[in-house]
């Protein structure tokens, strides 16, 4: 299944996504194209240097998001995509974009949906006193962070921790359920329309 990563930023999912699909003969899925809606996303270089296609597309060119997400589109059509993977893209999609591609579009998030939607879910975790965070993978449905959830993986929240070592291990968490989560949407093992709940 030829699939997309959309990033902004370090790429981190988007390189454990692509160096699993390389290391796994099995895996379903194959990491096609690369698109930032940021010219500066570290994330284009490491996709570079894994020899996959990047593009660039600025959203500060576009008046209305739909725009910008049409842009998206033409490219992924052009490429044969099937399933797109949100991978620290810090743009939400338009409902126009959404209903497209129902059921197609994974995200990962940095906490256990549904708790902590948002801009820095762990700092949020951190700051409510819970014990237990983690993250999650789940399709992408209009709502920001909704959407049935396809995997999750808890982290302990340790006394010592602050923003930056809890937000490290929840990453090295998501860099694991990530890769098997697309791989079971791939292989059609897990659907949207077989969980139409919302988180
Ligand atoms: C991850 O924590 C992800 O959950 C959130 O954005 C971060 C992206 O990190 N949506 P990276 O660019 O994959 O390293």
């Amino acid at each position: 299944t030829p699939i997309a990563i959309l990033i902004s930023g370090t790429g981190s999912n988007m390189q454990a996504l692509i160096k699993h699909s390389t290391t796994h003969p099995e895996s379903s899925y194959q990491v096609k194209l690369v698109i930032s809606n940021k010219a500066d996303a570290l994330g284009l270089i490491k996709a570079q240097e894994a020899g996959i296609m990047t593009k660039v597309i600025d959203h500060r060119k576009f008046k209305v998001r739909e725009s910008f997400d049409r842009e998206i589109d033409t490219l992924l059509l052009e490429n044969n995509i099937e399933i797109i993977c949100l991978a620290g893209f810090m743009r939400l999609l338009s409902g126009w974009m959404v209903q497209k591609w129902h059921g197609k579009i994974l995200n990962i998030h940095p906490s256990l949906l549904p708790s902590f939607k948002g801009v820095n879910a762990p700092k949020q975790a951190l700051n409510a006193g819970v014990k237990v965070t983690g993250c999650t993978v789940h399709f992408v449905v209009e709502e920001m962070d909704d959407g049935a959830i396809i995997e999750q993986r808890s982290v302990r929240i340790e006394t010592t921790d602050d923003v930056s070592t809890l937000q490290y291990r929840i990453k090295l968490a998501e860099h694991q359920i990530y890769p098997t989560a697309l791989d079971q949407v791939a292989k059609g093992l897990a659907s949207l329309d077989d969980k139409e709940n919302k988180v």
